[in-house]
């Protein structure tokens, strides 16, 4: 009997203390959720201030988030278009400056400039004619660049308000933005839910995750157009910056930009990036690829040895000694070089944006995918979810 009531003791006991590990699981794990709601105080020196940033000619009010890490790195976003205003990270010497370009003010994102920082959606890059077909309907979209449609159409998604959301982890800081983009906005079938998250830890990454739903079958290809300048001085060219493209194909375009069709081997030619190299090293030489780009305006296949993050590319300012790991879902790099930029836009230093003063590495699917076949499809039917996720990492050499 007694030995009965002992063990009953036990269980009790036992019972007692499995109930309270399960309560505290449970509160723990509301806590988490918590944090990340009611935005709590950032952990590890991690912040998120924010200001007012202009007023669009509707009245709306443009805000601008910056989030900074116990480095000192800083990461400024608008809610208009998603823009990457500032990107400020250290030198060799541990001076922290902007690398990024980009405008003082949202006036400066209001004229037409090129896509500086911006989130570009639905379609990062080209589509030829601005057509394309699912399930024998044709769609035709904004004929934006020549007789191509380009980043999204007229008002694409560098120029629309986003929602934000700040949110605090316990090792990283990030902003939510999301755009409900309606059936048939700029042509595209399907109300697209869409998510971008930039995320900021405190190894001077910056993660940009994007997530994007629909009720209609559509097309996607989702990307970030930051210009950057290492040097942190944009009176000075890009040219000396040595990049690195993982990659041993490239797609050579036609006289408008539009991919051939053909992947054509890098290597012997001045697309081949596989060991780093000085982007102005051959940039002028005598081939038709460049002159087509008016320098380097392509797309890159990355050597992929999976679909999860893996290295696209590296870009190293030998002065500053700025160093940036570009990895990335995508099958895909647009290396752009800043051809078009004439010197007619003024830089946040108070000079202007001389052509090559800055470069993009844009992570994406294909130019022109939907129009071909033996190109990996950027198709989103509504029971699927379109994600894709780029890493930018900032370290000095
Ligand atoms: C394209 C360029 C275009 C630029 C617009 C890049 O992504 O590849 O051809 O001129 O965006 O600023």
């Amino acid at each position: 009997m007694k030995a009965l009531k002992i063990s009953m003791q036990f269980l009790l006991v036992l019972a007692v203390l499995f109930l309270n590990v399960q309560c505290k699981g449970k509160a723990e794990n509301e806590g988490t959720k918590q944090t990340e709601i009611a935005n709590k105080e950032p952990k590890d020196s991690l912040a998120i201030s924010q200001e007012d940033f202009g007023k669009l000619p509707t009245g709306e009010s443009i805000q601008k988030y910056t989030m900074t890490n116990a480095n000192g790195m800083v990461v400024s976003v608008i809610n208009y278009g998603g823009i990457i205003t500032n990107l400020k990270v250290p030198d060799k010497n541990g001076k922290i400056e902007d690398v990024v370009l980009g405008f003082d003010s949202l006036e400066g994102y209001l004229t037409p400039a090129p896509y500086f920082g911006a989130i570009i959606g639905r379609y990062g890059n080209r589509i030829a004619q601005g057509k394309f077909n699912l399930d024998g309907t044709q769609y035709t979209l904004a004929q934006n660049d020549g007789q191509n449609h380009l980043h999204g159409g007229n008002k694409g998604f560098d120029k629309v308000v986003w929602e934000i959301t700040k949110i605090t982890n316990l090792h990283s800081i990030a902003l939510q933005l999301h755009y409900l983009s309606e059936d048939m906005e700029e042509g595209y079938p399907g109300n697209l839910s869409t998510t971008v998250t930039y995320t900021l830890t405190n190894d001077n990454t910056l993660k940009v995750s994007y997530k994007a739903t629909t009720d209609k079958k559509t097309i996607v290809n989702l990307t970030q157009h930051t210009y950057f300048n290492l040097s942190g001085d944009f009176s000075k060219d890009i040219l000396e910056h040595e990049i690195a493209i993982n990659a041993d194909t490239f797609l050579p375009v036609d006289e408008t930009l539009i991919p051939t069709g053909e992947f054509k081997a890098v290597a012997g030619t001045p697309f081949d990036f596989k060991q780093a190299k000085a982007i102005g090293k051959q940039i002028n030489e005598d081939n038709q690829q460049l002159k087509r780009g008016l320098g380097y305006d392509h797309c890159w296949v990355l050597n992929r040895v999976s679909e999860d993050l893996s290295l696209a590319a590296t870009a190293y300012d030998p002065k500053s000694g700025r160093f940036m790991e570009v990895k990335t879902t995508e099958p895909g790099i647009q290396f752009y070089s800043g051809n078009f930029l004439d010197g007619t836009l003024k830089s946040k230093s108070g000079g202007t944006y001389a052509k090559r003063s800055g470069f993009c590495l844009e992570t994406q699917h294909y130019p022109d995918s939907p129009n071909q076949e033996d190109f990996p499809s950027v198709v989103l039917n509504p029971d699927q979810t379109y994600r894709s996720e780029t890493t930018f990492k900032f370290s000095v050499k």
